[in-house]
């Protein structure tokens, strides 16, 4: 069996979930999601979700990978012999392949950006002229195939450094990267002339129609942000230390993810304002808009490389997580060396990729239920398979884990200590399971 590594610190350990969190779903589809949804109605129950359903999720996972240091499939196996609970790691690792296959394309195409930007051939144009070279650009058969190639080739070159030497190491010099350059482009942005209807379209009430399907978007976005629902975070937290503290590390990774979100989009809706571009762009945003706004900023070519290196640094480091799901399950199950395992899911993915990138060229018009190839794993994967597989991790840990190994695991002593437990416990119990299934059913019965 190939050997299992761990976290060496506790910085290492918060940079690498950070970099599980952090991804294209706060830089790209936080801000897409909320201008869709109506600003800031979406941020709030984003807010709700994410602490009230986020956080206890998210410690559950931690609960379960810390306590069998195990892939998200063995830990089941290992915590529910022969039931059928080991489906969750099953669900987990599926959904891993789902995410992955559109997530390693969206990654291609920042590197393709952030090529663009170093080179300067980026700037120069107009809104119009952006869209099409969008358009034209997702639509080509090779080049999005190519760059997604490369992009697999890093995830799995980093993989197979392990878990210590690669994803930690790695997570702890690109993190603060991309903590640096959020923190100047937001500056940036915040000084611009169009920075308060920015800050109005995100902040201030409107009478935008909330609809329970809001919620169930935000609710999506929550954990497909936060990394929860297949097995990352449990994939992850199997490296843990002893030493690390659950509760504060959920609520760590929680803060600074929910405050990502928002500050991307500080960086984005102020400079979508200033330069009167439209803000309900769908996922076209940051790739169609947002190089107009550069080219009338001053040093535009300073800022673009910024933006276009935050945004490869953020999908990368999680693409990382996704993919250590699936390695870790498939040289831990069948005893494959990381090398093998990664080489093998590397060009599974490759494949499956490419087809998801064609949907945007030649497969746009196979559609299911009205939706592109890309857009229906977007939409399995965070409306419906993430929630249901944070619902079923929940309720594994708040019915069916012995209370003493969540009670261990919190390091929970004082009676006080105990009486939070209980709450904690209500919320997997029902808390989390009611709100996700109730919203989630709602579709089906509007
Ligand atoms: N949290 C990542 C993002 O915001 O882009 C996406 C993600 C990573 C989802 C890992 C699920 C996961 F297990």
């Amino acid at each position: 069996m190939a050997s299992r590594g761990s976290f060496a610190s506790k910085f290492g350990v918060l940079m690498a979930t950070v970099g599980s969190a952090v991804g294209l779903g706060n830089i790209w589809r936080f801000p897409y999601q909320m201008a869709d949804n109506g600003g800031d109605a979406f941020l709030l129950m984003y807010v709700i979700c994410v602490f009230f359903m986020g956080v206890p999720a998210m410690m559950a996972e931690f609960i379960i990978g810390r306590h069998t240091h195990r892939n998200a499939v063995g830990a089941f196996e290992s915590l529910a012999p022969k039931t059928s609970w080991t489906g969750v790691g099953y669900l987990g690792v599926f959904t891993g392949f789902i995410i992955d296959c559109y997530y390693c394309v969206v990654t291609g195409w920042t590197l393709y950006y952030l090529y663009k930007s170093v080179t300067g051939s980026l700037l120069g144009g107009t809104m119009d002229s952006y869209a099409q070279m969008f358009s034209a650009f997702a639509a080509d058969t090779w080049l999005p195939i190519i760059l997604l190639i490369v992009v697999v080739i890093i995830t799995c070159g980093i993989l197979v450094m392990g878990v210590q030497k690669g994803i930690e190491n790695v997570s702890k010099v690109l993190l603060p990267m991309l903590f640096v350059t959020l923190i100047i482009l937001a500056v940036n942005s915040c000084l611009m002339p169009g920075a308060l209807d920015g800050l109005k379209f995100m902040f201030v009430p409107s009478k935008s129609n909330v609809t329970l399907f809001t919620f169930l978007d935000a609710a999506g976005q929550a954990f497909f942000s936060l990394s929860i629902g297949m097995g990352a975070l449990i994939t992850y937290s199997s490296y843990f230390d002893d030493n690390i503290n659950i509760t504060k590390t959920a609520t760590q990774i929680a803060v600074i993810d929910l405050l990502v979100a928002v500050v991307s989009s500080l960086i984005i809706f102020p400079a979508v304002f200033t330069f009167g571009a439209e803000p309900e762009q769908g996922p076209g945003l940051v790739f169609k808009v947002l190089p107009s706004v550069f080219t009338q900023m001053k040093i535009g070519w300073l800022w673009s490389v910024m933006f276009y290196l935050l945004l490869f640094i953020a999908a990368l480091t999680s693409f990382l997580s996704i993919t250590e799901v699936v390695v870790a399950y498939a040289s831990e199950t069948f005893n494959l060396k990381r090398l093998t395992s990664s080489i093998i899911i590397g060009a599974i993915f490759v494949v499956i990729g490419s087809v998801t990138s064609l949907s945007f060229g030649p497969l746009k018009d196979v559609t299911l239920f009205d939706m592109t190839i890309f857009e229906l794993m977007d939409y399995l994967a965070s409306n419906i398979l993430l929630p249901v597989g944070g619902v079923l991790i929940s309720v594994f840990v708040g019915w069916r884990l012995d209370r003493k190994v969540v009670a261990s695991q919190l390091k929970v002593e004082s009676p006080k200590q105990y009486k939070l437990l209980s709450v904690y416990i209500f919320f997997l119990r029902y808390i989390v399971p009611v709100t996700v299934g109730g919203v989630f059913a709602s579709q089906f019965f509007s």
